[in-house]
């Protein structure tokens, strides 16, 4: 792109700020803002946070524990089958920034172990490898990465050779990015010469696997079940057969695991009908009146929480791949240079990142499977170093569960 086209696109996005430093760059720098610009779709970029108003929100039904008990042998026989027959695959969601843990590396590096090292990837290669024993084959398992933490991921699974598990049965995509502005929608610089960007949220995962060239390897080997999972909860099972079986004879387009949730103000996104379609409700949007309301019996009616792990038939996905996702304005803390060229360090939030996320594909499919676990056994998100869904509680729960240390 050349200057003057630049300066146009800039000029119609109000963001011309990006230039600021740009006589300043030697003709290589000058030029890869110059591409940048040419690639970044600034039309994300917004400051209204007002995402609209919902449908009418209804109670959810949902698949309790003691139901999956009763059924769990003929749930289990038809999950493992389906995984025996190569089905089913899994997707690990890597790309984010993991800004609240506090650590420059990708959050599965993270290392929980007390006594002898245990990463958080190692945790969920361990959970899977309990399926392929349990099953005798193989699982395709996709890991979605973004610019940011890609080399240093597959870094480091090729260091810990895979923890494991097979490298042919493991494959990379890397998602897309979206700019991060200032409170008033303007696009910070990262460098004088590079615009900031931040991964665009984990809502893109599939249309990020097309881009990636995965669906060739889903197509070629039969894969009809992706099981999508967040990249923090050490404790959940993966490519579950009783969740798969479940899911498979329920009918539905996907299946979701919920748990109760721990208090009514507990951070998780809540389960529940919108204008009759599946949908999630994040625990910011929650109103005093969803907070409170109940069942006859007095149950609260709205108490199960998402646990980022479901199961999609990709016969669904390849339905809506095509169709946007709303827009989610993050608030974050970006590192960006000042009008000075000073590098800032925020301590606290300084503006917008522009995300998509999963959880707003359930609304979009026909018929969600709301699958309960015991969080004691299957959640335990780490998010924070100390305090809630944290390093600290996520090593009791895997203490209990008898993982060592
Ligand atoms: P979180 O909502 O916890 O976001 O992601 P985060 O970016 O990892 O962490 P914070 O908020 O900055 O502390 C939930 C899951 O979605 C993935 C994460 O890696 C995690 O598995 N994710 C999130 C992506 O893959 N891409 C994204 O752009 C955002």
């Amino acid at each position: 792109m050349l200057l003057d086209e630049a300066i146009n696109k800039l000029e119609a996005c109000n963001q011309k700020q990006l230039l600021r430093f740009y006589n300043e760059l030697d003709p290589e720098k000058q030029n890869m803002l110059l591409s940048q610009i040419e690639a970044t779709d600034f039309s994300v970029v917004r400051t209204d946070k007002d995402s609209g108003a919902r449908g009418a929100i209804t109670p959810i039904e949902v698949t309790g524990m003691s139901e999956i008990n009763l059924r769990r042998n003929e749930f289990m026989s038809v999950g493992l089958s389906e995984i025996r027959s190569g089905h089913v695959a899994a997707v690990l969601l890597a790309g984010g920034m993991g800004t609240r843990l506090g650590s420059d590396a990708p959050k599965g590096m993270y290392n929980v172990g007390i006594t002898r090292d245990l990463y958080i990837f190692e945790c969920l290669i361990n959970n899977i490898k309990d399926v392929t024993k349990a099953s005798g084959n193989s699982i395709h398992l996709f890991v979605m990465t973004s610019d940011r933490n890609n080399d240093a991921t597959i870094g480091f699974f090729r260091e810990k050779n895979y923890f494991g598990y097979d490298p042919d049965y493991v494959h990379f995509f890397i998602q897309d990015m979206a700019p991060a502005s200032d409170y008033n929608g303007k696009v910070y610089l990262e460098e004088k010469w590079k615009i900031s960007t931040s991964p665009n949220g984990n809502g893109g995962w599939y249309s990020s696997m097309a881009k990636g060239g995965m669906l060739d390897i889903v197509k070629d080997n039969g894969i009809e079940w992706l099981n999508v999972f967040s990249v923090d909860n050490v404790l959940q099972r993966i490519a579950d057969p009783v969740f798969v079986g479940a899911t498979k004879l329920s009918g539905c387009s996907v299946g979701a695991k919920v748990i109760r949730k721990a208090s009514p103000d507990e951070r998780v996104g809540v389960i529940c009908l919108e204008d009759g379609r599946p949908s999630i409700v994040e625990y910011y949007e929650l109103t005093d009146e969803m907070r409170e309301a109940k069942f006859p019996n007095g149950d609260p009616a709205y108490n199960f929480g998402v646990t980022l792990n479901y199961l999609f038939r990709v016969e669904e996905l390849n339905a809506i791949i095509g169709k946007s996702l709303p827009l989610h304005i993050v608030e974050k803390k970006i590192p960006h240079i000042d009008e000075h060229g000073e590098h800032i360090e925020p301590d606290k939030p300084n503006g917008y990142k522009f995300e998509t996320l999963i959880l707003d594909m359930i609304h979009m499919l026909n018929g969600c499977l709301v699958f309960e676990v015991d969080r004691k056994h299957e959640f335990a998100p780490i998010k924070n170093r100390t305090g809630v869904d944290s390093v600290e509680s996520a090593r009791e729960l895997l203490k209990l569960n008898g993982v060592i240390l």
